[in-house]
């Protein structure tokens, strides 16, 4: 299936923490896949902006061996084409150095203009006053803001207000990189380009929904910022909350950037408060070769959870009584991330109490091995009478759409979508607002409470009680695999 590349006009985008782990694994060889892929119109610009003292051809340098081991780049012309698009000025984001050069730099080009903000938000309104100051935005330009937006609802209000007073709401991008995941979007082809699903998906029909983001890794070098954050700030508040929107939102009006952002706005209002018995919060122990989570974030008594497990409710025409259950968490048993939609029984079974108790499942992986899987009940092949077995309709999108479909990574598609201005992957205030207001209350009943997360073997499928969480209500977590 040959990929249809868009074009988009020519740019300059400029990386401030260009020197950074999030420019050098993600967003310079997102942007080196596009250039590659014929999506980087010839005038285009990456400027890479950092405090490190280097000229453009000490950050070429710097940059060449990042695409080599995350942007999949061989030596030859393409990589050396593109690093020619190349540019550096060193920065101070809090004083005077280098503000100059890069206006003189971005002066006299008339192109669409991108600043990355790839730093901690203790800068933004530092860079968000020098931008304007040195005169460097128009309203055309755009700015894109990475998460953690915030640590609750009054830092992530404080945040909107610093941005707003120099951006209007439609130049900002925040980024959620779930957004930008093939199937994540596929979420909304499957549920509103089907026929077959639509009517069904109500609480009528469906007993409950199950999400789950299973990582294998730990918390690696981010020990200081994870014991800060937790699973719930770092995962549940903002990918877990997407995912939970595009499963349960109406249908917008339009794929169009507030027709979507509204829906989803209306289901995290929706979204009620969690009782603290619905919640189960885990941290890893050594095993395997690894250390504990305690031991990674270099904090002995930490009570910082890597694993969270919740059963939410969303007040809604659609959803009332339908249980929701999320999971997140690292060092589990296996990357797997997925939704599982588990209709109800038949309302009859006229074939008696031999044949056993079945329901349909739609579920939808995410990643890796991206695709779609229904349990359908079919008659168990051979004599014996009627007895009925679940057998999966199964569908690898790899297999299915062929060795050529071309899936672009998220950072890639997001960037593109800045560049073109489409804001319908990103998220608006209000929205990041809304999911801290959910969040806050959790968090600060567990800190009044001191509740302690509970331990769990690295690499099992978290705390027992994550288990019992389903189990007390009949229910059970599809299995997370190795
Ligand atoms: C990030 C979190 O936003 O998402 C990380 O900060 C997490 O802790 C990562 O590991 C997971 O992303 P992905 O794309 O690997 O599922």
């Amino acid at each position: 299936m040959a990929s249809r590349v868009i074009p988009v006009e020519a740019f300059d985008l400029v990386v401030f923490g260009g020197t950074g782990d999030l420019a050098r694994r993600k967003i310079l060889p997102a942007l080196f896949k596009r250039y590659c892929a014929g999506q980087m119109p010839g005038p285009s610009r990456l400027i890479g902006a950092a405090r490190s003292e280097f000229t453009s051809d000490d950050y070429r340098d710097f940059v060449r061996p990042a695409l080599k081991e995350f942007g999949e780049a061989e030596e030859g012309t393409s990589l050396e084409a593109f690093l020619n698009q190349i540019e550096y000025v060193t920065i101070d984001a809090r004083g005077s150095t280098g503000w100059q050069e890069l206006s003189t730099l971005l002066e006299g080009h008339d192109r669409i203009r991108a600043f990355y903000f790839s730093v901690g938000p203790g800068l933004f309104k530092d860079l968000a006053e020098r931008l304007h100051g040195y005169r460097l935005v128009d309203p055309a330009s755009r700015i894109v803001v990475e998460k953690p937006f915030g640590r609750d609802l009054e830092t992530a209000r404080a945040l909107n207000k610093v941005l707003c007073r120099h951006f209007a709401e439609g130049q900002i991008y925040r980024i959620d990189h779930y957004l930008g995941k093939e199937t994540v979007q596929n979420l909304m082809a499957v549920r509103f380009g089907n026929m077959l699903f639509e009517p069904l998906w109500n609480a009528q029909y469906i007993d409950h929904i199950q999400i789950t983001v299973a990582e294998t890794v730990g918390v690696g070098g981010r020990g200081a910022y994870y014991n800060k954050a937790g699973a719930m700030r770092d995962m549940m508040q903002n990918h877990l909350m997407q995912l939970l929107c595009l499963i349960a939102m109406e249908p917008p009006a339009q794929f169009e950037p507030d027709s979507v952002r509204d829906e989803k706005l209306k289901v995290i209002r929706a979204l009620s408060s969690v009782e603290p018995h619905h919640i189960v919060r885990g941290q890893y122990t050594q095993g395997d070769g690894v250390q504990g989570f305690r031991e990674d974030v270099d904090d002995p008594r930490s009570k910082t959870e890597s694993f969270i497990a919740l059963k939410c409710h969303l007040s809604n025409w659609r959803w009332a009584s339908t249980p929701f259950y999320l999971r997140t968490g690292k060092r589990l048993k296996g990357r797997d991330s997925q939704i599982t939609v588990v209709f109800k029984d038949a309302p009859h079974s006229i074939f008696g109490p031999d044949a056993g108790r079945h329901n349909n499942e739609l579920t939808i992986q995410l990643q890796p091995n991206e695709g779609i899987t229904l349990d359908v009940t079919i008659k168990e092949p051979g004599q014996g009478g009627m007895r009925l077995i679940d057998v999966p309709l199964d569908m690898s999108f790899a297999e299915a759409l062929g060795p050529d479909a071309d899936a672009p990574g998220a950072y890639e598609r997001l960037i593109m979508d800045v560049i073109r201005g489409n804001q319908t992957l990103f998220m608006r205030d209000d929205e990041v607002e809304a999911a801290w207001a959910w969040t806050d209350p959790i968090i600060k009943g567990w800190e009044a409470r001191g509740d302690v997360p509970k331990p769990y073997d690295s690499f099992t499928s978290g705390p027992d009680t994550a288990q019992q969480l389903m189990r007390r209500d009949g229910r059970e977590w599809r299995g997370i695999d190795p």
